[in-house]
């Protein structure tokens, strides 16, 4: 399938590897016109060994996109993934991206954003919430995570004058129970913009919730992919517009076209 004009593949270099906490690492690379193409709610397909194995790129959310820079967050869950973290500075990076279709920005009107992330899945908040700086909306993030582990440094997102509510399984930072237990915690606007990704059982809820107040929500979706590009059909997921690809005609979806069964 051929590329669209936005859609750069190329190797950069990697600037720096971080080891944020037993669960979490960071990883940056050069890449000025990558930096500045992508969107918030887009995704990289990275090429994580030089050689055959694994034979598929890995997709993950840009975190964050500044100073010639692009960073992702991530979990170490599998191969590919654990191969990332053996990455040196100055070690070459395969990369395909910006992919897939971005958050929609919320529109002047919008007095009020609100992301809803679990676990990792609050890594495209970030960049978000970078590009809101000048936003004169009110935002506010819930963030659930297993445990004190797998909650994020929550500074970055204070310093971009996000309010930051947590949630954690176990009750080892913030309230005990699930990121649903954190929706009291907002006073709801008419104009309130609602996005959410992580885990399926969440955003389900999300979707409840949203749908119950009568706002407009977005998603973004995860799934096992190949290509990358819209045309194995391997991140198939079903929508109330029939079957829709993840990588190609998402990841980011209106929250009331997703089917949780
Ligand atoms: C659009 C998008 C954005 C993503 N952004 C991030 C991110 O910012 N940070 C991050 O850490 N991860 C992110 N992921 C998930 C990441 O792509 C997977 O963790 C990674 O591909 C796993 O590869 P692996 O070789 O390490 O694991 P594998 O050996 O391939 O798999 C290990 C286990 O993880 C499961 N798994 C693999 N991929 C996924 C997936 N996409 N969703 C759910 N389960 C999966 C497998 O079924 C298996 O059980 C994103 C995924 C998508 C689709
Ligand atoms: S991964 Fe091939 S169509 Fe999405």
């Amino acid at each position: 399938m051929a590329l669209h004009m936005n859609q750069i593949q190329n190797t950069y270099k990697v600037s720096s590897l971080t080891k944020v906490n037993a669960t979490y690492f960071r990883l940056s690379f050069d890449a000025p016109a990558l930096a500045k193409a992508v969107r918030p709610g887009q995704f990289i397909h990275i090429k994580v060994s030089e050689g055959f194995e694994p034979f598929f790129r890995r997709p993950f959310s840009v975190y964050r996109a500044k100073d010639g820079k692009v960073e992702i967050f991530f979990e170490p869950v599998g191969k590919g993934s654990r191969l990332l973290t053996s990455k040196k500075k100055g070690d070459s990076l395969d990369v395909l991206g910006p992919l897939g279709v971005p958050f929609a920005m919320p529109g002047k009107d919008v007095k009020q954003v609100v992301f809803v992330g679990g676990g990792i899945g609050v890594a495209p908040f970030m960049l978000f919430s970078d590009m809101l700086k000048k936003h004169a909306a009110e935002k506010v993030l819930l963030y659930g995570g297993r445990t004190r582990a797998h909650t994020f440094p929550m500074n970055e997102f204070k310093k971009n004058g996000v309010k930051v509510f947590t949630a954690t399984d176990d009750g080892s930072v913030g309230v005990k129970g699930r990121v649903s237990e954190l929706f009291n915690k907002v006073v709801l606007l008419p104009s309130t913009m609602i996005y959410t990704c992580g885990p399926r059982p969440m955003m389900a809820a999300v979707q409840t919730f949203v749908k119950e107040h009568g706002l407009v929500g977005q998603a973004s979706c995860e799934e096992v992919m190949a290509c990358g590009l819209g045309a194995c059909l391997g991140c198939s997921i079903m929508t109330t517009k029939g079957y829709r690809t993840v990588c190609h005609d998402g990841p980011v979806f209106d929250l009331k076209e997703l089917v949780f069964t």
